[in-house]
């Protein structure tokens, strides 16, 4: 496959040269060429990003909307960065602020937007397959921001697009994913994303905070966090998902700590050079220590932000292609 930087056009396995979705929605409807495309086509912004002067008008003249109806720091923001660099008119609508207080239905909030006449749709949703409810009835890309606990396609690919920097590839690569994977988009995203691109993937958490048929996703699963690590290459943590909890799936945060916090003893007696990984929101002394999350060699964690608004870039930028009659690939 030729390269984005290549002059010749890239072309599909099936002789079509445009990226051939409408919505980015999730990973799993991704093919592996489709990803590396995606992140290619970030790197760039990656490099204008780190410029005194980020701008670049592709986007002029179209309005992005982004409609979170759930809370939101880095998503929201580098949405709206990347929307802005990109030379777009960005609209934030927050649902507490919204007619959806008022009792209209997702639908008829879907069909308001729409005549709106925006040009891509960025949307955050507590419930799993909404963001695919509104994407079906509006005329614009839409890009799931995350969707309950189903998927948060843009943050699999950030985390991609970061390991594949400081590993140099991701195939081949061992990650190891620690914590409430049954609540986590983070976790599912980032599954079916590493193992689409040739990771081997272990899972590791409290049995009550792994879902039935993870196996199904082709991973390793485990529940002592010590032999998850040990040989591992990267160590993505995340959060308990209290908001997403009903009932009690761990004894006490003070217990989860002392069997699944990563901490100093913890990443020594695992050797070898394990990135680390979160997406936040940490919950620092829960699942990391501050002096790991704090140390800018083993931890990407404020990379990973920066690689987001690149990576969100790259995504509106290829999904509104089709309504700037730009062609194919670049
Ligand atoms: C994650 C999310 O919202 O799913 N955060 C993020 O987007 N950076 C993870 C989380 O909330 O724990």
């Amino acid at each position: 496959m030729t390269s984005p930087n290549d002059s010749s056009p890239r072309t599909y396995p099936d002789g079509s040269d445009a990226f051939p979705h409408h919505n980015l929605l999730d990973i799993a409807g991704l093919q592996p060429w489709e990803i590396e495309y995606l992140l290619d086509e970030a790197e760039q912004w990656v490099d204008l990003n780190r410029q005194s002067s980020k701008h670049d008008d592709r986007l002029a003249g179209l309005t992005v909307i982004n409609a979170f109806f759930e809370n939101s720091t880095r998503t929201l923001l580098s949405f709206e960065i990347a929307g802005k660099r990109l030379g777009a008119d960005v609209v934030n609508m927050h649902a507490a602020q919204s007619s959806i207080k008022k009792g209209e239905t997702l639908i008829d909030t879907a069909v308001t937007l729409n005549a709106m006449r925006a040009d891509a749709i960025v949307i955050r949703h507590g419930s799993s397959g909404a963001v695919q409810l509104i994407a079906d009835k509006v005329d614009c890309p839409v890009l799931n921001a995350g969707d309950g606990s189903h998927e948060h396609p843009t943050q699999a690919l950030l985390d991609g697009l970061t390991i594949r920097r400081r590993k140099g590839n991701i195939s081949g690569q061992t990650v190891t994913i620690c914590g409430d994977i049954l609540h986590s988009r983070v976790a599912r995203s980032n599954i079916i994303c590493l193992r689409t691109l040739g990771a081997i993937v272990r899972v590791v958490g409290p049995p009550s905070l792994l879902p039935a048929a993870i196996k199904e996703l082709d991973v390793e699963v485990y529940t002592d966090f010590d032999a998850a690590l040990k040989g591992c290459d990267v160590a993505m943590m995340l959060r308990l998902q209290n908001e997403r909890m009903q009932g009690q799936f761990i004894p006490s945060p003070t217990e989860y700590h002392h069997l699944y916090g990563l901490t100093e003893e913890r990443l020594e007696k695992a050797g070898g050079d394990i990135l680390v990984m979160h997406p936040g929101p940490m919950n620092r002394g829960v699942e990391i220590v501050s002096s790991i999350a704090d140390d800018p060699e083993r931890s990407t964690i404020t990379e990973q932000v920066e690689m987001g608004v690149a990576m969100r870039m790259a995504c509106l930028d290829i999904l509104t292609r089709r309504s700037r009659n730009v062609e194919g690939w670049t």
